[in-house]
């Protein structure tokens, strides 16, 4: 229903307006939220770049001023931004979803915003610390790419996509210089999203946190990616460290010095992770072998496949032809 889409990308339009004048002019917004993203090290220039805001800490002062402006409860709340709750006697109560929440509007790839990512400002361990707008007629998390809308002409120059875990992310990295930055918010990459960056380049360079958690669940992404025809490189940061603490805390030039330096091939990186798990465990190499020629498997260049084949089969101190053989026995199964 086109209309009724429209609707809904006027009004999240409408609260991205709401929550960056919130965060500009109302005294807790700028109190809050303003410090918040300054000391974070964001400039204003980014933070307007970004459309960031922030959503005051009162029931319902967005929902209730979006009323009155005449937006219609009813996409209020197919987005999300308003919650509605039924109270014993038929009564309801409205709330604002992200109240007390720094707001990070995503876009689409033509600029449109399509959703929110809330983030707490207190260390309560108890609340999520980022909440995200809920599926609807607009906005599938899955098809989406934060901060795609201000990298696309980047990463068509740069013949690059810098993928990253969060939001943060992508505006450190962008805000300092590295402006081909994308990122999948918190979930598990999917082919859509990869389809996206497709169209503008065939080169992804995977940037982890340097936490470990997840790493493995990410290394399922790269197969996707590769599934696509398209190249892999994985980069890591230092423990404790993600690509936007680093970009803080380090110069342009150091912080593309040590992106040009650490960006492995997937097949380097995947074997030396692998590996050292695997040590001198026969078995668990034999299982690295697997993983690894599986990952190959995806890739639908047959040229590539066999560079790819010779480089495990150095690295991993195994003959071509029994690489080969797994390889052509993963075919089987697959087909
Ligand atoms: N995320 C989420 N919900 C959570 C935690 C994380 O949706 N409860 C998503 C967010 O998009 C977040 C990304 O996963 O940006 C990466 O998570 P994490 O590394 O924990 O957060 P950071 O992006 O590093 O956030 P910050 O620096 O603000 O702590
Ligand atoms: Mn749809
Ligand atoms: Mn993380
Ligand atoms: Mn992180
Ligand atoms: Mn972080």
């Amino acid at each position: 229903q086109a209309n009724e889409r429209e609707s809904m990308y006027l009004v999240s339009e409408y609260a991205q307006t709401y929550f960056s004048e919130s965060l500009w002019e109302r005294e807790s917004g700028k109190a809050i939220g303003l410090t918040y993203f300054k000391e974070r090290g964001f400039t204003d220039e980014t933070i307007k770049k970004f459309g960031l805001g922030y959503c005051l800490d009162n029931w319902d002062s967005f929902t209730n001023t979006a009323l009155d402006k005449g937006y219609q409860l009813e996409f209020l709340e197919k987005t999300g931004l308003t919650i509605v709750k039924e109270q014993a006697g038929g009564e309801s109560r409205k709330f604002d979803r992200f109240k007390g929440r720094v707001m990070f509007p995503i876009h689409s790839m033509s600029g449109r915003v399509l959703g929110f990512g809330g983030r707490i400002l207190t260390n309560d361990k108890k609340a999520a610390k980022y909440l995200n707008s809920p599926e609807s007629e607009i906005y599938h998390k899955s098809k989406v790419l934060y901060g795609i809308y201000f990298a696309k002409q980047s990463i068509a120059k740069e013949d690059n996509c810098y993928l990253v875990e969060g939001y943060t992310d992508v505006i450190q990295l962008y805000q300092s210089g590295v402006k081909n930055v994308v990122s999948s918010s918190g979930t598990a990459l999917t082919p859509e999203q990869i389809r996206l960056v497709n169209r503008l380049t065939k080169n992804i360079t995977v940037l982890f946190d340097g936490d470990a958690a997840g790493l493995r669940a990410s290394l399922r992404g790269i197969d996707l990616i590769l599934e696509q025809g398209m190249n892999v490189k994985v980069c890591t940061f230092p423990e404790g460290e993600d690509p936007d603490s680093f970009a803080k805390n380090n110069s342009y030039e150091d912080l593309v010095l040590y992106l040009e330096e650490n960006a492995k091939d997937f097949i380097q990186f995947k074997t030396s992770l692998l590996a050292e798990e695997a040590a001198n465990d026969p078995i668990k190499r034999a299982d690295t072998v697997r993983d690894i020629v599986n990952s190959i498997s995806k890739i639908p260049d047959r040229i590539k496949k066999e560079i790819y084949i010779q480089e495990c089969a150095k690295i991993m101190h195994i003959s071509e032809e029994v690489l080969y053989n797994t390889l052509a026995q993963i075919d089987k199964k697959g087909a």
